[in-house]
Parts: C-alpha cells; sequence; structure tokens
C-alpha cells in the first residue's frame, strides 16, 4: 500500500512483548526527527486507571469510557496521566497483565483509534505496538514486524530489571511473556499478526543497535529509492 500524498510518512513496527520495539521506535523517531507513538501506553494507562478505580478487566463499557476520557499525554516518550509520570507504574507485571487483558475488546480498542492517528503530524511518525501496520495505520510507508523466542525476550526484560534494581524471576517472566503473546496472538479484534506487507524481522541474535540500522536502511530505500 502507498501513503496517502496528503498525509505524513509512518513507519509501523509492531512484535510481540519485550521484542525491543519500543527502544527501536523511539531511537528511529529520534534519528529522523518524527514523532513517536507508544501504543501500549495508551492500554497501559487505561489498565492503570482500572485497577485504581476498581473496573472489572471484562466490563468493556466502562473500560471504553474511561478510554474515551481517560487525560493521558507525553513527554519526552513518557506517558503522563493527568499530568503525573507513571511510567514506572505503566511498566509493572500486575498493569502488563491487565493491559493485554482489557485489550481484547473491540470498544476499546476503538475509544483509543482517534487518540493514536492523531499523533500522525508532520514530518511523520513511527508508530510501534501491536496492530500498527494492520489496523490503526494500514497505509504506513514501512511495516516492520519484530520477532524474538520468548526465551530470548524474557532475558532481556530479566536483564533491564536487575540493571533498574528490581528483583525479577526469570521463570516468571518467561510464563508472563508466553500468556500474553497467546492472548495477543488468539484476540478477535485486532490480533497480533504480521500485515501481509510487513518485513519480518527476527531479532533474536540481533543487537538494539542492529535492528535499528536495519529499520532505518529499509525506511530509506522506501523512502529515497534513488
Ligand atoms: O507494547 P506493550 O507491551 O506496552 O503493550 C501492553 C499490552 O497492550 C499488550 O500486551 C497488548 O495486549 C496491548 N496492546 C494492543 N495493541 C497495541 C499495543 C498494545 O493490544 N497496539
Amino acid at each position: 500500500m502507498t501513503t496517502s500524498a496528503a498525509q505524513p510518512p509512518v513507519i509501523a513496527i509492531d512484535g510481540p512483548a519485550a521484542s525491543g520495539k519500543g527502544t527501536i521506535a523511539y531511537n528511529i523517531a529520534t534519528t529522523l526527527g518524527y514523532h513517536y507513538l507508544d501504543s501500549g501506553a495508551l492500554y497501559r494507562v487505561v489498565a492503570l486507571r482500572a485497577l485504581e478505580h476498581d473496573v472489572g478487566a471484562g466490563d468493556a463499557a466502562a473500560l471504553a469510557t474511561l478510554a474515551l476520557d481517560v487525560d493521558v499525554s507525553f513527554r519526552a516518550g513518557r506517558a503522563l496521566l493527568g499530568g503525573r509520570s507513571v511510567g514506572d507504574a505503566l511498566r509493572t507485571e500486575a498493569v502488563s497483565a491487565a493491559a493485554s487483558r482489557i485489550a481484547i475488546h473491540p470498544a476499546v480498542r476503538a475509544a483509543l483509534l482517534a487518540r493514536q492517528r492523531a499523533f500522525r503530524t508532520p514530518p511523520g511518525l513511527v508508530a510501534e505496538g501491536r496492530d500498527m501496520g494492520t489496523v490503526v495505520f494500514p497505509d504506513a510507508s514501512l511495516k516492520v514486524f519484530l520477532t524474538a523466542t520468548a526465551e530470548a525476550r524474557a532475558e532481556r526484560r530479566y536483564k533491564q530489571l536487575i540493571d533498574k534494581g528490581i528483583p525479577a524471576n526469570i521463570d516468571g517472566l518467561l510464563r508472563d511473556i508466553r500468556e500474553r503473546d497467546l492472548r495477543d496472538s488468539t484476540r478477535a479484534a485486532a490480533p497480533l499478526v504480521p500485515a501481509p506487507d510487513a518485513v519480518l524481522l527476527d531479532t533474536t541474535d540481533l543487537t538494539i543497535a542492529e535492528v535499528t540500522d536495519a529499520v532505518l536502511a529499509l525506511h530509506c530505500v522506501r523512502h529515497d529509492p534513488a
């Protein structure tokens, strides 16, 4: 699919939990001077609000209302909820699991759609998540789908947590990642699947810098094929 002339370009980066897409997307946005959308943070913010307000993960209507009303903004890629920084609160395993549970509801996804598309402003956008290339920006100029084994992803998450001084258990992380993968890829609404025109990149044995360079090279070829 080609990018419409009137619309700023979008690089869509999708993939499973802990595939490195957040860091990679942010680096690419910074390098290109593009805007950055961490769509998972929107689902996480709604999940955090739901936990704080005792809204059940099965209450689609109440969750959709929360998603429409939630006061979320971003500063340097970090989420603010009603002006307060919630970066760390959003990364807990409880919020991760709750986000993937609430993300199954079509009404919640619909409530977040316009918010995500509003990030598409000049000079361009790097958007990361699960359905950037399939649902939110189907006309993205470049779609990349990152994969890595669940073991490699659990290992990466483990190192991140230990580096931050947060105690972690590798078996528990692996179990959480597998559960989230299964729920994200088998749900009916916008499941985690590569778009038919996405470039698949297995990052198991690649560094963040190698993946970032590979995606930037793909972007340059699409953007300036001469
Ligand atoms: O990307 P991240 O791990 O922060 O996303 C948290 C959860 O939000 C995912 O497990 C997924 O269920 C949901 N999500 C989604 N669609 C997106 C981004 C995230 O369903 N575009």
